[in-house]
């Protein structure tokens, strides 16, 4: 964003507000459509009228306050511990319940609350020089995360192309004296299917090992799809073993970014989690998450959409999105060559192609240039291309338009035919070792490949290049791509 004078944002003399308004909306038409059920990442949206004006003024209520000192903001810590009970008693936890001393903390995300599980397991073990968690390949990248931050080990554990879930012999076998923490989804992001946690839980329990369940997709989805009916195993504070969950209200909870809680099942297995410092000159300090200044606006955004949309809201968003799910599932099996790749029991559609004819990335490019942005997912261990659809109550409406629309695009994709990129390139993307890329050689393969600032609506030639080479190539090339796109403006 440029204005008449001064640099980036920063002009010398002020902007009106409306035109400051007026830039960010401009600003956004490039986004994608974080409405009307045509993303299937990204965005949750449950299409209900009103709700986003409703948690736009509870967050602007509680914008400028801050969530470091609870004693002077009660207001937060009310708000804070009555999200926390709606998401204990949904999750098997609360009085009456086998879990009735659960405690948790509001965090800013998914991948916080794992960062933290894995931080209480770590420092609840001071003993252990070399501390260890067992995870599942198909448990969310943020648990690697977690590990690279926190200097733990990562043992992962394959799971079934079949199945997609670990063989619990497999996470039995993993664990060892050093593991503090094994790791169970329900469900996986990637394939939407829910890990067999209550044997997850007896083999970690069997060990003395604490057990997460992340379910930051699915907390807020699988209860209610229950209730409906649908056969959900297992998976929260009723499984003995279980030792903490997290869930992420600004997925299928609805609530605007910035809000996931973790949970543990009492406040003896919570207290690693805290950070306290009293070693300075300046105010003690005690953290219960990373953040230490936090805004209140995402915790009273969050309250207020629990409170709006409440169980009756809740059952007949997951009612739609189910159905939704079934609509979709229904348009993949309908056309030839494509094949879920895990039949669903969640809210994600996950689909592969069979026929070397229909590349899948391709695919993807030409349901984005129809309005449909799904999620392309790289070839992993054994594992094939896949797409992904996480799936929305939003979606509900649009089920009888994506049938027609993954068809031509089916059609459109076979007609292009697969991408070929030139066999000295996919030689190099081969071979190359991330040590060997020189800046030079990245902004030439980033030029090539069409990759500039702003949504690349064609991406099939970068997600080919991606896939042909070795996962650390990868990601390094991830980073220096996103690092091309960070850049000022002046
Ligand atoms: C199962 C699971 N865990 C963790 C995360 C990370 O959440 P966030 O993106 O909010 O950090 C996600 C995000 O999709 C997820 O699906």
């Amino acid at each position: 964003m440029t204005d008449t004078a001064g640099t980036g944002a920063l002009p010398v003399e002020g902007v009106p507000a409306a035109r400051v308004l007026d830039e960010i909306r401009a600003l956004r038409a490039a986004d994608r459509p974080t409405h009307g059920g045509r993303l299937f990442a990204y965005v949750y949206d449950p299409g209900v009228a009103g709700l986003d004006e409703l948690a736009q003024a509870a967050h602007a209520e509680s914008a400028h306050v801050n969530g470091l000192d609870p004693t002077a903001f009660p207001s937060l810590l009310a708000m804070e511990n009555a999200v926390v009970g709606a998401a204990a008693r949904l999750l098997g936890g609360g009085p009456g319940t086998s879990a009735p001393d659960v405690v948790g903390s509001v965090t800013s995300g998914g991948t916080e609350s794992l960062i933290l599980a894995v931080k209480a397991a770590r420092d609840a073990r001071p003993d252990l020089a070399e501390p260890r968690i067992v995870v599942p390949v198909s448990g969310h990248a943020a648990f690697a995360k977690a590990a690279h931050y926190l200097r733990v080990a990562l043992d992962p554990v394959p799971v079934d192309p079949a199945t997609l879930r670990p063989a619990v012999a497999d996470v039995a076998a993993a664990i060892r004296p050093e593991t503090v923490l094994v790791v169970a989804s329900a469900p996986s992001y990637a394939h939407g299917v829910v890990d067999p946690v209550a044997e997850i839980a007896a083999v970690a329990a069997a060990a003395g090992v604490r057990c997460h369940v992340d379910a930051c997709f699915g907390g807020w989805t699988l209860p209610w799809l229950r209730r409906l009916g649908a056969p959900v195993p297992p998976f929260d504070f009723a499984v003995p073993g279980v030792t903490s969950i997290s869930v992420d209200l600004h997925k299928y909870a609805y609530a605007p970014k910035g809000v996931s809680v973790l949970l543990h099942r009492d406040a003896g297995l919570r207290a690693p989690q805290f950070f306290a410092y009293a070693d300075w000159p300046g105010y003690t300090m005690v953290n219960p998450v990373i953040a230490s200044t936090r805004s209140g606006g995402p915790i009273a955004a969050a309250y207020a959409t629990l409170r709006h949309l409440g169980e009756d809201g809740y059952l007949r968003l997951a009612a739609l999105t189910r159905d939704a799910v079934a609509g979709l599932a229904d348009a993949v099996r309908a056309v030839d060559g494509l094949r879920l790749l895990a039949e669903p029991e969640s809210t994600v559609v996950c689909f592969t192609a069979d026929d070397p004819g229909l590349d899948l990335f391709v695919l993807v490019d030409e349901l984005t240039a129809r309005g449909w942005h799904t999620q392309p997912q790289l070839a992993y261990a054994g594992l094939p291309a896949s797409v992904h659809l996480t799936v929305t109550a939003a979606v509900a409406p649009r089920v009888a338009e994506f049938g027609p629309a993954l068809a031509e695009a089916v059609a459109a994709a076979r007609a292009a035919g697969p991408v070929v990129l030139p066999p000295e390139l996919l030689a190099l993307a081969g071979s190359l070792t991330p040590e060997a890329l020189t800046p030079d050689l990245i902004v030439g393969l980033a030029a090539g490949l069409g990759l500039g600032a702003g949504p690349a609506d064609r991406m099939a030639a970068v997600n080919t290049l991606l896939e042909a080479a070795p996962v650390r190539l990868r990601e390094r090339l991830l980073v220096e791509f996103v690092g091309l796109l960070q850049r000022p403006t002046w």
